[in-house]
């Protein structure tokens, strides 16, 4: 199994190679590839950086080379890399898409997505790799070898929700933060946060789905023993496109002044159309004690209850009673 693991790598870092050569050498890449992302504002030493690439818009450009080169079908067809259809021929999975190679910790790759160029078409915006011997999706964080050290070193993580997100605000100084690839975060990429720090912001998009992700996350992350904040970006702006429109320093300034502990977000979420309904306060303020009742550390639980008695006038007997009670269901 390690031998079979380690050829995998080979396979992606031969691809991750090959990718970027078409980027940076071939017309092709140069002129669509290229173009994208110099569209999208990134710069050359952030392609460099993240060695983002590109797929010949051909059925089999780069199968043929890998099969030339001797790599075998076999490792070719579980990476994902290359497909094989039932009658036997093979195609480029990624074929006419630019690449993002996905990083394990230690910064072997370990799989890749790649984003179609114009949105809209019949094709998924984003195709991945599949699941491998290598390459976990439930158990990856996207950038999560880049951004290690400042994690630590500012003991706090930015949790986003895409692959652009985590470049663009890496290109704008700001490094300490990776992406959950999607909004279905897990058990497991909390766990590999835990590693470098305690503190998580979650940094997802300013739409429905994002705000949505961010509550199931909150009770997540929560219930790991970890602290979190959320900020909420506008007018359906994620990171990338935010830090994009004003600059590195505005959006750290955004994120201080606009980041939210998971009751004051709660809060302004749940209580928007909410005010005066006093039927629909007390069910936000039980939403808010079920998420408290997750924490593990009764003296942060308490604190996180006062808190609530004070925003939300509601005697904190009746809510530490209700947090009782919660507690012994969920036991
Ligand atoms: N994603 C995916 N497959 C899709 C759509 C999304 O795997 N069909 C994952 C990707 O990791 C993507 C993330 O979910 O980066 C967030 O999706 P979305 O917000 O739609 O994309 P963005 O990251 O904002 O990408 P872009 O700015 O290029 O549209
Ligand atoms: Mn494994
Ligand atoms: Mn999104
Ligand atoms: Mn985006
Ligand atoms: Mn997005």
């Amino acid at each position: 199994e390690n031998d079979e693991r380690e050829s995998l790598f080979i396979v992606n870092e031969f691809a991750r190679n090959y990718f970027a050569e078409t980027l940076f050498e071939r017309e092709e890449g140069i002129n669509i590839g290229q173009s994208y992302f110099k569209e999208r504002g990134f710069r050359e030493e952030t392609l460099k950086k993240f060695q983002l690439g590109y797929c010949a818009d051909r059925w089999d450009d780069f199968t043929q080379a890998a099969l030339k080169a001797s790599y075998k079908e076999e490792y070719l067809v579980t990476t994902g890399l290359t497909i094989k259809k039932e009658d036997g021929k093979t195609f480029d999975r990624y074929k006419g898409r630019v690449i993002f190679p996905i990083h394990s910790l230690t910064g072997r790759v370990i799989g890749f997505g790649g984003r179609v160029l114009k949105t809209g078409d019949k094709t998924a915006k984003y195709v991945n790799s599949p699941e491998s011997l290598i390459y976990h999706k439930s158990q990856t964080l996207y950038g999560i070898y880049f951004a290690k050290n400042k994690i630590r070193d500012e003991n706090n993580c930015f949790l986003a929700e895409g692959y652009t997100d985590v470049i663009s605000l890496h290109q704008s100084g700001i490094e300490n933060v990776v992406a959950s690839s999607g909004t279905s975060l897990t058990v497991e990429q909390i766990r590999l946060i835990n590693r470098f720090t305690q503190n998580v912001t979650i940094l997802y998009d300013g739409d429905a789905a994002g705000i949505k992700a961010s509550l199931r996350g909150i009770d997540m992350i929560l219930e790991e023993g970890l602290n979190v904040k959320i900020v909420l970006f506008p007018d359906g702006h994620d990171p990338d496109s935010y830090v994009r429109s004003v600059g590195g320093t505005a959006f750290s300034t955004y994120v201080k002044e606009n980041q939210k502990d998971f009751i004051l977000f709660k809060t302004s979420i749940l209580l928007q159309d909410a005010k005066n309904d006093p039927l629909k306060r007390a069910e936000v303020i039980r939403d808010i004690v079920e998420s408290i009742a997750k924490i593990p550390d009764s003296i942060k639980a308490s604190v996180f209850i006062s808190e609530t008695s004070r925003l939300l006038q509601m005697e904190e007997r009746i809510l530490l009673s209700e947090l009782n009670k919660l507690k012994l269901k969920n036991a």
